[in-house]
């Protein structure tokens, strides 16, 4: 990696009750730059970034965050610190329209300077939308809604779990190019069930196999890597 490491995650042991759902996780996410996690259902992605994001307390291991030790750092402190978390589920408040939805973003942006009408600008049908109920929203506009509502806390870091899982193909572009351009400014960790996306937005890439690491490397070695086909396969 050749940027110091914002996000710097060591031997992470994650668990359900009694059952192990990470087992010695390690990953470095650069300042810049997009880092995708690939692996098949249940190979424990979103374990890793509700575990990143302070949701879910590792039994062993370590997180830094931005030179500090974030490893029990609550939640919320975490998204003050510049981490951003748009979850695989319930990332917007239904109940609210697409405008509350993203005041509420911007009141986690510690600059005070993000603005509405960038996110707008990002995704302009959201702007088209800003009185509409966040429930009534498509897959991909909620999708859409909860990267904008991150992207107004000025994150240094985001975590997106699954942006285009019950998207529409023809929207699935346009989520691509957006997050292409956001990984030129700021750290991206992505974890996507559509590779070719993934691959696309990101530098380095890991894969988990059964809640651990079994294949890491920059996207253009593990492209090819048919290690990659067999980690991913049913
Ligand atoms: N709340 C929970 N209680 C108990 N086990 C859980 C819970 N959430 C996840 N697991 C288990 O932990 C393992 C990892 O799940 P996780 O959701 O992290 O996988 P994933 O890689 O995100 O999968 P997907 O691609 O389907 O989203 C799975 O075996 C899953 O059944
Ligand atoms: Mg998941």
């Amino acid at each position: 990696m050749p940027d110091p490491a914002l996000l710097q995650a060591r031997g992470l042991c994650t668990y359900y009750g009694t059952s192990q759902a990470l087992f010695d996780v390690s990953i470095d996410v650069p300042s810049r730059g997009g880092v995708a996690i690939l692996g098949r259902n249940g190979a424990g992605k979103t374990t890793l970034l509700k575990t990143l994001a302070g949701d879910l307390l590792p039994r062993a291991g370590s997180i830094t965050f931005d030179g500090s030790d974030s490893t029990r750092r609550p939640t919320e402190a975490r998204v003050r610190a510049g981490l951003g978390h748009v979850p695989q589920e319930q990332a917007v408040f239904s109940g609210m329209t697409v405008r509350e939805n993203l005041l509420i973003g911007q009141m986690a942006d510690r600059s005070h300077e993000s603005k509405l009408e960038e996110m707008i600008t990002l995704f302009p049908r959201l702007g088209e939308r800003l009185s509409q109920k966040a429930g009534t929203l498509s897959g991909g506009e909620r999708k859409m809604l909860a990267i904008s509502r991150a992207l107004l806390g000025k994150p240094y870091l985001i975590m997106l779990d699954e942006p285009t899982e019950g998207v529409w193909h023809g929207v699935i572009e346009e989520i691509a190019e957006r997050l292409q351009k956001l990984a030129q400014n700021i750290a991206v960790l992505i974890v996507e069930q559509h590779v070719e996306l993934a691959l696309r937005v990101s530098r380095y890439c890991y894969v988990m196999d059964r809640g651990r690491v079994a294949l890491q490397g920059p996207t253009e070695e593990i492209r090819n890597s048919p290690e990659l086909v067999r980690l991913l396969a049913p």
